[in-house]
């Protein structure tokens, strides 16, 4: 489903020195496979996240998603590979903040797989507990609520593959159980794989396969950030 090889970024810091932040020599997801990372915070888990999905272009290394190399795509073709195949919940949202609850993830589901398909998109945000939000713009909402309205968004897409950036980090704790069982189940109904990435262990218990971040990410054996 996912294959990353010597996947590599550095960024240059305000003093003018380079410092590597991500290097990843090999990492695979199989179909359905969920893994959880661990990372402490500025170890590179959201420039990792958005290489994988083509958002900020890598300095070396490949991507590939179900079998199309990301990394040599033309930016159009990856924009609909990204819109066909994943479903990203970002750390910070990124929702629209023109448009509705409900608009954002009829929206996001428009470039996808099934086109945009209202009542799946509220199915989905009533099963994340916003079923009475739905025609709220996002600055109506709690950082907690405008959280969910990503997940959802992500999830609506029926993607192939979930990248999840510390997904309940906004969450109490009965919302955060909630929300990391709805994103499993859906991983699991859809036979999606999923890539979470996380410092919080109450969220990292809940998964089998566990790794730290430190493991696959070799930039990390250095100075601290
Ligand atoms: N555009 C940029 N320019 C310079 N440095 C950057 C840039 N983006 C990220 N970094 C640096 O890369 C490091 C990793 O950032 P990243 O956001 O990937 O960490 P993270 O593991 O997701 O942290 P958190 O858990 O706090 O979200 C940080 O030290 C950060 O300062
Ligand atoms: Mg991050």
């Amino acid at each position: 489903m996912l294959a990353v090889t010597d996947l590599k970024k550095s960024f240059v810091s305000p003093d003018g020195e380079r410092v590597d932040i991500v290097s990843v020599p090999s990492f695979a997801l199989a179909p359905g496979e969920q893994v959880a990372l661990r990372g402490e915070s500025g170890s590179g888990k959201t420039t990792f996240l958005h290489m994988i999905a083509g958002i900020l272009a890598a300095d070396s290394g490949r991507v590939a998603l179900d079998c199309a190399e990301m990394t040599s795509l033309s930016e159009a073709r990856r924009d609909r590979l990204r819109a066909e195949k994943l479903g990203y919940i970002f750390q910070t949202f990124n929702l629209l903040q023109g448009y509705t609850v409900l608009e954002n993830v009829v929206l996001g589901m428009s470039f996808g797989p099934r086109g945009a398909d209202k009542a799946h998109a509220k199915e989905v945000l009533e099963r994340m507990g916003l079923g009475h939000r739905l025609d709220h713009f996002p600055r109506q909402l709690s950082t907690g609520q405008q959280q969910r309205v990503a997940v959802a968004r992500a999830l609506a897409n029926r993607p192939k593959l979930v990248l999840a950036d510390e997904p309940t980090g906004n969450l109490d704790r009965k919302h955060a159980g909630e929300a990391l069982k709805l994103i499993r189940e859906v991983c699991h109904e859809e036979g999606a794989a999923l890539l979470l990435v996380s410092h919080d262990e109450l969220v990292l218990g809940q998964f089998e396969a566990r790794k730290d971040f430190a493991e696959i990410n070799q930039a990390m054996k250095g100075a601290p950030r």
